[in-house]
């Protein structure tokens, strides 16, 4: 963690400010300054991918928050490409950036996107996917191995007997997160798998979570092992997408349970018509409302505070990770049609 800004987690005081607070115009010099046109913070936002419709959702309720509270958002996204994305680091930070807010697209190569920023001596919070390897100043999310384990615990309960043949889809192998994801899921299966209720026909990293990947998966799947397939674990809605299209191809769709993440509109909606079995999802609200206020604050030198630390093989970094919750077609109206996530309407 860098020594920039003074972090609390819990009451617990894990570093004190030792650089410089930069006094901004506008400011007194004793207190924050009031945001005037010159004073506003300027907040880089860094995209792996817009693909998903969740990162939209995440970056329309960032900035939203971020510009409530006065900040200036510069966002941009890589679609999925390691060089670009470390070009769009490198640009926001010579446009001036206060902080950096970045998903990384692959979590170990960012490390180089904040070696930059910690040169420039700006902030760096890692939203969603953790940056190995690196110094950064706060890290948010979600209990991700907690998502993973939901998704397998749901499966498993479902499968009669809590017997069947399945199929596994991890995400992207760059994605930190995708390895959290399964980890969840292998703290519930292995010990199933041993007693020999679960066997797992067929598994594959789905290259950058891409539904096509995805689809070949399941593909590839039926052609070696036949249809004889209970389950697909699939770690994403995008991937479970995917496997739906080829479950669809093979005349298996609604007879095969399918697991997912990220509660996405169109996730639902197969959930609603039987092809789809659940979701986790996951309130982005809360997460782009945390990291706009944490934005904010860092790029304007003030205090913020932190719940708990995670190891980045770096450093322990002073984290946020939200709670997330199952859902299928029993509790959808009650979780995320209540929190306005979708609407009633948009469900049918
Ligand atoms: C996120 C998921 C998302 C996936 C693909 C993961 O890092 O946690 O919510 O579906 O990336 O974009």
């Amino acid at each position: 963690m860098n020594p920039r800004l003074l972090l609390v987690t819990g009451s617990l005081v894990l570093s004190v400010l030792i650089g410089t607070v930069i006094a901004r115009s506008g400011s007194t010099g004793t207190g924050p300054a009031r945001p005037t046109a010159a004073t506003r913070p300027l907040i880089g936002l860094s995209l792996d991918t817009l693909k998903e419709e969740r990162w939209q959702k995440d970056r329309d309720r960032f900035v939203a928050a971020a510009e409530k509270l006065g900040a200036i958002v510069l966002d941009v996204a890589a679609n999925s490409d390691d060089t670009r994305q470390i070009q769009d680091v490198e640009s926001l930070i010579s446009n001036g950036v206060d902080v950096l807010v970045i998903v990384p697209h692959d979590g170990a190569a960012m490390a180089r996107g904040v070696a930059a920023a910690n040169k420039a001596g700006i902030p760096v919070i890692s939203y969603d996917r953790l940056i190995t390897g690196a110094d950064l100043d706060l890290y948010l999310s979600f209990d991700n191995v907690k998502v993973g384990a939901l998704q397998a615990r749901y499966l498993v309960d479902k499968l009669p007997g809590g017997k069947g043949r399945i199929v596994r889809i991890y995400g992207s192998k760059t994605d930190n997160n995708a390895k959290l994801f399964k980890e969840g899921q292998d703290s519930v299966l292995q010990p199933l798998i041993e007693k020999g209720d679960i066997q797992v026909v067929f598994e594959d990293w789905a290259l950058d979570w891409k539904m096509e990947n995805a689809k070949k998966i399941v593909n590839a799947a039926i052609t070696a092992h036949g249809k004889d397939i209970q389950g697909v674990l699939a770690s994403n809605d995008g991937t479970a997408g995917g496997a739906i299209q080829a479950l669809l191809e093979e005349g298996l769709a609604g007879q095969v349970l399918v697991t997912g993440q990220d509660a996405e509109l169109a996730a639902c909606q197969r959930i609603l018509r039987g092809q789809q079995t659940m979701t986790v999802y996951k309130p982005l609200q809360r997460l782009a409302d945390t990291a706009a206020a944490m934005a904010v604050k860092m790029a304007r030198r003030e205090v913020i505070v932190a719940n708990g630390t995670v190891d980045n093989g770096f450093e322990q970094v002073p984290s946020v990770l939200n709670d997330i919750i199952a859902v299928d077609r029993d509790n959808m109206m009650e979780t995320v049609v209540k929190d306005g996530f979708h609407s009633a309407d948009s469900l049918q």
